[in-house]
Parts: structure tokens; C-alpha cells; sequence
């Protein structure tokens, strides 16, 4: 089986704008690479403007499509609509905002400051609010249609996680934001919805969640009842699917894509899995026997 391989036909994204946020690294380079492939324009926004400056030339180079490159502090709403209208001005309209810039690190609750779980609120939550808010009403006062915003989330959004409290409370809050705009900004001709992945490895995630060796310590992939971490194509192919017109009767939905991870730790009796197969049978005739008592 390829994990690389493209899903969608080509030009499926043909004269779209898509805003995505983080799109400098990551996971949101890798869903820009497949965006522009695809034929749409993207804006890609960040803190760190040379990081976007040299993303836009090797993408550019490598998928032949259009990036422009806005320096864009999520935190900071001013900064918000300045990136708005500099997309609006470059290519007219924007017809997708991918919410995926996040902050994020491991840390015992108690050890954080008041300072440092905001950071990560207001990254995550705060900043999703800030895109979100300034592309709504952008859209609304231009009564413009057929738009789409698409969050990344994290499978512990539902779940809760000890030591990321701040971000599995944002990521939540991101969710029941994805959720409730889904039906109030419907009638303005918007789609809502959210992808929550497993274990993709990125440098920023992978520094920050698994410093050191807890990388060989913790191996994720053994979490994972497919055995495998994601590949970056196949959470691409999925977000090209959601920005597209073909996913145009969902909304509300959050999709998770983590090889069954979540649920892994969910189901009650799953640690039966560690059972060999040569067991089962006195297993078996054990219960039986109990039966027939
Ligand atoms: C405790 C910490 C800390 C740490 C920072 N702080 N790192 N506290 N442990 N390891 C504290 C600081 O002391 C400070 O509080 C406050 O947090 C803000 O820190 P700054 O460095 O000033 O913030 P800033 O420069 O804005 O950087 C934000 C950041 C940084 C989140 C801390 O890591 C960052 O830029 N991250 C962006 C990329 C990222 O995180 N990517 C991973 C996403 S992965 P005081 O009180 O001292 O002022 C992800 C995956 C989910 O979301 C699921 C995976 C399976
Ligand atoms: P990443 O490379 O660190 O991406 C985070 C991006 O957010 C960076 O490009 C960063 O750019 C940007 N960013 C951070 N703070 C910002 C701010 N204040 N304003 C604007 N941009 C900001 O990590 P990633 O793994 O690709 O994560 C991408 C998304 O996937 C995140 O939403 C993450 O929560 C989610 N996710 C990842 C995994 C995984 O396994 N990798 C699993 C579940 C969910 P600058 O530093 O230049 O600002």
C-alpha cells in the first residue's frame, strides 16, 4: 500500500484561496503542498516571517502554484485582520481558513505558571477564535458563500490528557467552537468542521511532546492498534477532501485519523489483547466450565 498516494483528481482545488494558519511547517506544509498541488492559492501565516518566506519559494518551485507569505501573530486580533485583508488584496476573495497554527508542551500541571497555560489558550483557542471571528465576519459583510473552516483538533479533545491540560482544554474548546458555528453560520453559506489526528511525527510536536529519548522511551506507534504513526499525505488527503467541494453536505463533523489510538485506550477489556492466541482455548473451557455449574 502507497501512504503517499494523492487522493483527489487533479485541479479538484482549481481557484480556491485557502488560508492556513502554521502553514510554514508541519503538518500545515504538508497540507499546503497538497493544496497547491491541487491548483488552489495559499496564504501561509505565521510568527516567524523568513520561515515563511523560504517555504513560499520551495513550494512555489516544487507545485508551480501561488503562496503568499503574511507574518500573523494568532494571539493578536489587529494582526488577524491585517493577514485578512492582505489575503483579500493578493487574490480577491478566500474561500477556505485552515485553523492548524497551535502551541503546545508536556508539563505536571502545577509546574505551570498562570503565564504559561494562557500561552497555550490563547495559541490554540484564542487564536482559532481570532481567524475564525475575523474571516466570519468578512465573509457575512461581503455576503459571500460557500466557505469553509477546517480545525485541526487532537483525539484528546474528547478525551482529556494529563500533562497537556491547557491544550486538551483549548482543543475542546475548538471542537464545541467547530460544532456550534456549524449550525448558527449556516445560513451565511459556511461549513464548519474538524480533524483530530493521531501520532504525526513533526519536529515542532516531536521536540516539544517527546524531548530527548522519551522518543525511544514512548514509541507512539506501538499505541496504535495499526502499529504505524501517520503519514503526512494521508492527513492531507483528507483536509484537501474536507476544504473541497465534494465534502460540500459536511458539517459539524469532526474526523479522527489516528488508526484506532483513542479508542485503543477507551475500551474496557483492550488489554485482552495481550493474551496469546494458544491461551484462548483454556480460557475458553474455563468459562464454560463455569457456565455449566
Ligand atoms: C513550563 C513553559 C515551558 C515548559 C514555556 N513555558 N515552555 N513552562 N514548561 N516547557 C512558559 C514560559 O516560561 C512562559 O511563562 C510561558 O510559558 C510562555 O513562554 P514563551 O516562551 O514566552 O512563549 P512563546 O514564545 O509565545 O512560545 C510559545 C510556546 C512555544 C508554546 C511556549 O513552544 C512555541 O512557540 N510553540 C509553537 C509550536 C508548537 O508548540 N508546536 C507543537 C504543536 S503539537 P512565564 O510565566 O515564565 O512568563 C500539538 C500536538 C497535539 O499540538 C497532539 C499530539 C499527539
Ligand atoms: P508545528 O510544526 O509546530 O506547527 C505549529 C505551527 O503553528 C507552526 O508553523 C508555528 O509557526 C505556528 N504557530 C505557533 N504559534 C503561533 C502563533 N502564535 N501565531 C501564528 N502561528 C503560530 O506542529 P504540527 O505537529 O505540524 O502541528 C500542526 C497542528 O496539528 C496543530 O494544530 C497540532 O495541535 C495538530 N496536531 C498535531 C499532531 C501531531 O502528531 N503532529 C497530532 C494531533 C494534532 P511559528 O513558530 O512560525 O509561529
Amino acid at each position: 500500500m502507497d501512504l503517499k498516494a494523492k487522493m483527489l483528481r487533479d485541479d479538484a482545488l482549481k481557484g480556491k484561496t485557502i488560508v492556513v494558519t502554521g502553514g510554514g511547517s508541519g503538518l500545515g506544509k504538508a497540507m499546503t503542498t497538497y493544496f497547491l498541488e491541487l491548483g488552489a492559492n495559499v496564504v501561509i501565516t505565521s510568527r516567524n516571517m523568513e520561515k515563511l518566506k523560504a517555504v513560499k519559494t520551495e513550494l512555489e518551485d516544487q507545485t508551480g502554484g501561488t503562496v503568499l507569505s503574511v507574518q500573523c501573530d494568532v494571539r493578536n486580533y489587529e494582526e488577524v485582520e491585517a493577514m485578512v485583508a492582505a489575503s483579500v488584496e493578493a487574490f480577491g476573495t478566500v474561500d477556505v481558513l485552515l485553523n492548524n497554527a497551535a502551541g503546545n508542551f508536556i508539563s505536571p500541571t502545577e509546574r505551570l505558571s498562570a503565564n504559561a497555560f494562557d500561552t497555550i489558550i490563547d495559541i490554540v483557542l484564542k487564536g482559532t477564535k481570532n481567524c475564525t471571528l475575523a474571516f466570519g465576519k468578512h465573509w457575512i459583510d461581503k455576503k459571500e458563500k460557500n466557505k469553509v473552516v477546517l480545525n485541526i483538533v487532537t483525539t484528546y479533545a474528547f478525551t482529556g490528557s494529563a500533562y497537556v491540560v491547557p491544550s486538551a482544554a483549548a482543543k475542546a474548546g475548538v471542537l464545541a467552537m467547530t460544532r456550534s458555528l456549524a449550525v448558527e453560520w449556516a445560513k451565511y453559506g459556511m461549513r464548519f468542521n474538524a480533524i483530530a489526528p493521531g501520532p504525526f511525527p513533526t519536529k515542532g510536536a516531536w521536540d516539544r511532546l517527546l524531548p530527548g529519548d522519551l522518543k525511544e522511551k514512548f514509541d507512539l506507534s506501538k499505541k496504535v492498534p495499526l502499529k504505524r504513526v501517520g503519514e503526512h499525505q494521508e492527513l492531507a488527503n483528507l483536509a484537501a477532501y474536507l476544504v473541497s467541494d465534494f465534502s460540500a453536505y459536511i458539517n459539524g463533523e469532526v474526523i479522527t485519523i489516528d488508526g484506532g489510538e483513542w479508542l485503543k485506550g477507551a475500551g474496557q477489556m483492550n488489554m485482552l489483547e495481550e493474551i496469546p492466541q494458544e491461551m484462548w482455548d483454556m480460557l475458553e473451557a474455563m468459562i464454560r466450565a463455569k457456565k455449566s455449574k
